[in-house]
């Protein structure tokens, strides 16, 4: 509504724009044309300025437009740069338009929003921390992790500010120590925002690499009870929430015998499609190196098949025999929460205790080349590879694998849909 100190005063009692904006959620259609016959007249009056943005904004959403949308965006915007807007009105819409823009994904563009924010409201850290998100969400880490120390060196305690800042330091600086301590004291806070599993994950991995285990156990037993994870060893976080969960799979009860056996009986071929692309190569072998810092120390590296439920052409040109026997394995090359690839080991290579994405794959390793002194620990129970054998675990569990051998290890891994999910779980879960 126009500020009371409005030079210009209402042209129409304020219950004419209630009864408009009640309009809105019914009918936006009718509001809108209505406020565009009165803005004729009236083409600066904010209270209309106001119900044209809700009104498209409402519209946009009933009949899923994008272009009305952009309208809302467009008159959002236009609104926020009103000399005359209250502060009220200034943070319902500035907000609405960042909520919006992050719909569309337009982070990038939600950040000028943010500044205008932080601009008009220098004293309330949320602008501050709400920028820092939406420079996280567009992967501008370093800007992110500066606006933090910011807000810390304006309100040290801030929580969420604590919280995110640890998991920069955690995950993208690699500082265990640190990143431990921020995210401890972030969670501890106990402010919104903070209780999060990807935080509490963070915390406990942290933990565990300094060597930290009744930490790390706590912050997951924290996880469980608070609903965030599925058990203290099963802590994936894009979950359907009825499937049964165990570490460890028996052939059996995957339902997938029949097709894993095929593996098994051309184990000899696909070793040899994996050990020439090896060799072929040499040091630039197609091989790469596992990217996602799961490593204490080794070397570990992959080559993928299939991933997200696609065919690698050109990997799989260069393995036709494994290739096809997954093409005929609907549960493995519809699995477009999971890949098909070989894996191999050094020596002297340790993987740190980790979980999996999801609990809608299980993943079956194929042993081909499988040297004595290498172990994969599934939840709480260890086991070894055996050439021409597929087992299964739901990777979704911790594990922790361990190369102390000396010679190279070779497997191929083939990742395949739960089997209790349905036929439209499976085609319309999001790819991971
Ligand atoms: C994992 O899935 O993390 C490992 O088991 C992979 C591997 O190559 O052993
Ligand atoms: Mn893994």
């Amino acid at each position: 509504y126009p500020p009371e100190q409005s030079n210009t005063p209402p042209l129409r009692a304020k219950t004419d724009y209630d009864a408009m904006e009640a309009q809105i959620e019914e009918n936006p259609e009718a509001v809108l044309n209505k406020v565009k016959r009165l803005l004729e007249s009236s083409p600066e009056e904010i209270a209309l300025l106001s119900l044209q943005a809700q009104a498209l904004d409402k519209l946009a959403e009933k009949k899923r437009s994008n272009n009305l949308l952009e309208d809302a965006i467009t008159s959002y915007l236009s609104l926020l740069q009103k000399r005359d807007i209250t502060d009220n009105l200034f943070l319902k819409f500035a907000n609405r338009t960042i909520n919006r823009m992050r719909f569309r994904g337009q982070y990038g563009h939600a950040i000028s929003v943010h500044k205008m924010l932080i601009n008009r409201f220098p004293k309330d850290p949320r602008h501050r921390n709400d920028l820092a998100v939406s420079y996280l969400m567009v992967g501008r880490v370093s800007s992110a992790k500066l606006m933090l120390e910011e807000i810390l060196r304006l309100w040290p305690s801030d929580g969420f500010a604590l919280v995110h800042y640890g998991f920069i330091l955690k995950t993208s600086e690699n500082d265990n120590e640190a990143g431990s301590h921020f995210l401890q004291a972030g969670i501890d806070s106990g402010e919104p925002g903070t209780m999060d599993a990807r935080f509490l994950f963070h915390l406990g991995d942290a933990y565990n690499r300094l060597g930290k285990y009744i930490q790390a156990d706590k912050v997951y037993e924290l996880g469980v009870e608070k609903g965030l994870f599925r058990s203290k060893y099963q802590r994936s976080l894009y979950n359907v929430d009825r499937l049964t969960a165990r570490p460890w799979w028996s052939l059996q009860q995957t339902t997938y015998e029949k097709q894993f056996r095929k593996f098994e009986e051309h184990w000899k071929e696909i070793r040899n499609e994996a050990v020439a692309i090896l060799e072929s190569h040499g040091k630039t072998s197609a091989f790469k190196d596992e990217v996602e810092n799961l490593r204490d120390k080794g070397v570990w590296k992959q080559l993928e098949l299939y991933a997200r439920g696609q065919q690698i052409p050109s990997n799989c040109k260069r393995a036709p025999v494994t290739c096809q026997l997954i093409a005929q394995f609907p549960a493995a090359h519809s699995c477009r929460r999971g890949q098909a690839k070989f894996s191999v080991m050094h020596p002297n290579t340790h993987v740190w205790p980790h979980c999996g994405p999801t609990n809608c794959r299980l993943r079956a390793h194929l042993g081909l080349i499988v040297p004595l002194g290498t172990e994969l620990r599934v939840g709480e129970e260890r086991r070894s590879w055996q050439e021409g054998k597929v087992f299964v675990f739901d990777d979704s569990f911790e594990h922790e694998v361990w190369h102390n051998g000396s010679s190279t290890r070779l497997v191929l891994i083939i990742d395949i849909w739960h089997p209790e999910l349905t036929e439209q779980e499976k085609r319309s879960l999001p790819a991971i």
